[in-house]
């Protein structure tokens, strides 16, 4: 008699495909033919990956780790080559295109790119120079001699930065001036001959600030000449137009403010120093980001209508449009 209980028992045989138990076992044979495969396509494909990834270690451009860090290939298609360019931190401050005419030496004289970096040797000099350097009365000149005789690279340390100033305000003149020839000054960037013209007053100021500091003969009458001129400013200088009027004395006047009292002293020693080494050199570089996101604002440097070479306007052209053009 059949058990109803018994699993194995009931309406036929254990192989058969109707009813549950029938149902059961061609499920357990469905997934042991798929476990089967899968084994069989692992065997297959281990040693295949495992290959392509040795293989792989071979070219380091086809590693998992190069291509996380490079998404896009480089290759010489427009749109690669501005991926390239837009998906890397340090090379999207550059624009993906440029106007090839604009960025000849010959057109930009690269003077704004070297004042740039004249502006970086100063800074990090400069830092450096602030190891060795008090600015007091007592210690001031002492430490230029020290830096000049005795630290090592002092000298070279500090004449870096000497020659880096007078470089830098060659610099920005030259730029200015080839600014003023190209007619780079009209709109649209007459906004940023603006920057410009604050720029070149700021490093000017950084030159006449650093001046004081070695606190030596030529920096002290530089520096008093200087701010004597402050005397005759309009309405803040005591012997300036309404100066007096308005109550300017040498005690309380623009030329006080500067130097920290009526004469180049310690405390015009130490303002020079503030000034030069952090309240300027902050305004300046914050103008220049602001200079430097307004020239790509602006539509990139300017320049002559871009041209081709003779081999690029023979060349088939690429994208959508040069299949029905
Ligand atoms: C610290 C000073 C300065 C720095 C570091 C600086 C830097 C630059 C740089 C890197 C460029 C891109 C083109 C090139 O290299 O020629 C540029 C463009 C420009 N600069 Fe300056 N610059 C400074 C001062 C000035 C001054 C004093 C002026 C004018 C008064 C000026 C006006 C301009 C203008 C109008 C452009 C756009 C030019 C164009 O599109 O052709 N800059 N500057």
């Amino acid at each position: 008699m059949a058990d109803s209980n018994n699993p194995t028992s009931g309406n036929g045989s254990s192989g058969s495909s109707n009813g549950k138990n029938g149902g059961k076992v061609g499920l357990l044979e469905k997934v042991t033919t798929g476990v089967k495969d899968d084994i069989q396509a692992l065997k297959t494909d281990i040693p295949t990956k495992a290959k392509e990834q040795i293989e792989g270690l071979k070219d380091p451009t086809k590693t998992q780790v190069y291509t996380s860090i490079f998404r896009h290939k480089h290759d010489d298609t427009p749109r690669n080559r501005a991926l390239g360019v837009l998906s890397n931190v340090f090379l999207h401050l550059h624009p993906a295109k440029i106007n090839r005419d604009a960025v000849r030496y010959s057109y930009t004289w690269g003077m704004g790119g070297i004042t740039f970096y004249l502006f970086i040797v100063l800074t990090y000099t400069g830092v450096l120079l602030m190891f060795y350097y008090h600015p007091s009365k007592v210690q001031a000149f002492r430490d230029v001699l020290y830096l000049e005789h005795d630290v090592p690279f002092g000298k070279i340390l500090r004449n870096m930065h000497r020659w880096a100033a007078h470089l830098m305000v060659i610099g920005v003149w030259l730029h200015m001036f080839r600014v003023f020839l190209t007619g780079s000054y009209k709109k649209p960037r007459e906004f940023n001959w603006n920057i410009g013209v604050l720029l070149l007053v700021f490093t000017l100021l950084l030159s006449f600030t650093g001046y004081l500091l070695p606190d030596d003969q030529l920096g002290f009458w530089a520096v008093t000449v200087g701010t004597n001129m402050a005397r005759a400013t309009p309405l803040l200088g005591h012997e300036g137009p309404f100066g007096a009027q308005l109550g300017m004395t040498p005690y309380n006047d623009v030329r006080f403010g500067l130097l920290g009292g009526s004469i180049v002293d310690a405390n015009a020693l130490l303002r020079s120093y503030i000034w030069h080494c952090i309240g300027i050199p902050i305004v300046a570089s914050v103008l220049m980001i602001v200079h430097f996101w307004r020239v790509r604002k602006d539509g990139g440097i300017s320049g002559p209508a871009p041209v081709m070479l003779t081999e690029e306007a023979d060349k088939p052209r690429r994208g959508p449009k040069a299949a029905g053009e």
